[in-house]
């Protein structure tokens, strides 16, 4: 399941994090990622623990707490702290899967990674190439999104990002680790509450279809989370 979710940060916040980022002190991003990344790994990262990274990373992680989209989707229980990329002309990342389980540096916690988030925050006319490309059941898909879009995708799925060669493209990206492991689970979780919500405006409060439906949602949960 790919979801993209529009507008999960402002013009105006996209704009600000651009400014802190383009004083940010960037580092080859090759040094990061495993032995085999690093041979196809073309681009440049902010440092987990520079005051920028952790300062824009928990905006997006408290804009993202209180999205009905992306805890629907995702069923967040562990975030990774969001990195910064930036891949400049020439820049790109071969085909790849991300490491299953990533380490947050300097503490205890690691976070299994369910899903993928790429935060787009250059706009799609500001560089040419740079798409996602994500390898699914049904083929793949190209991923460019406007400033402030990000898209959320199985970890588990090989992917790419096709070279740059125009101009410079800036993201954010993490991982998440969800209450329900399983992708299809969270898949037909998401449905039904995509469902459930599109429902409640139409029906009263007290409608006793919708608190069936209310009911085996959170059963299903229930059912499927580990905590
Ligand atoms: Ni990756």
């Amino acid at each position: 399941m790919l979801i993209t979710i529009e507008n999960v940060l402002s013009r105006d916040e996209v704009r600000q994090f651009r400014t802190y980022l383009e004083a940010a002190a960037w580092e080859d991003g090759a040094s990061s990622g495993g032995s085999l990344a690093r041979t196809v790994k073309r681009n440049e990262q902010v440092d987990d623990s520079a005051e920028v990274a952790i300062k824009l990373g928990n905006h997006i992680l408290r804009t993202l707490a209180n999205h009905p989209l992306f805890v629907s989707a995702a069923l967040p229980r562990k975030i990774y702290p969001p990195r910064f990329n930036r891949y400049a002309t020439d820049g790109g990342y071969g085909l790849h899967v991300d490491s299953a389980i990533m380490h947050v540096p300097n503490s205890a916690v690691s976070v299994r990674t369910d899903l993928a988030a790429t935060l787009f925050l250059s706009e799609p006319d500001e560089y040419d190439g740079g798409e996602l490309e994500i390898e699914g059941q049904f083929g793949g898909q190209a991923i460019k999104l406007a400033a402030g879009d990000m898209v959320l995708y199985p970890a588990s799925s090989l992917h790419r990002v096709a070279p740059v060669t125009r101009g410079a493209r800036v993201a954010s990206f993490f991982w998440v680790e969800s209450l329900v492991a399983d992708a299809a689970a969270r898949a037909t979780l998401f449905d039904l509450d995509q469902a459930i919500q599109q429902l409640t405006p139409l029906l009263a409060a007290d409608d006793a279809r919708l608190l069936k439906l209310t009911s085996v949602y959170h059963n299903l949960v229930r059912r499927w989370a580990t905590t």
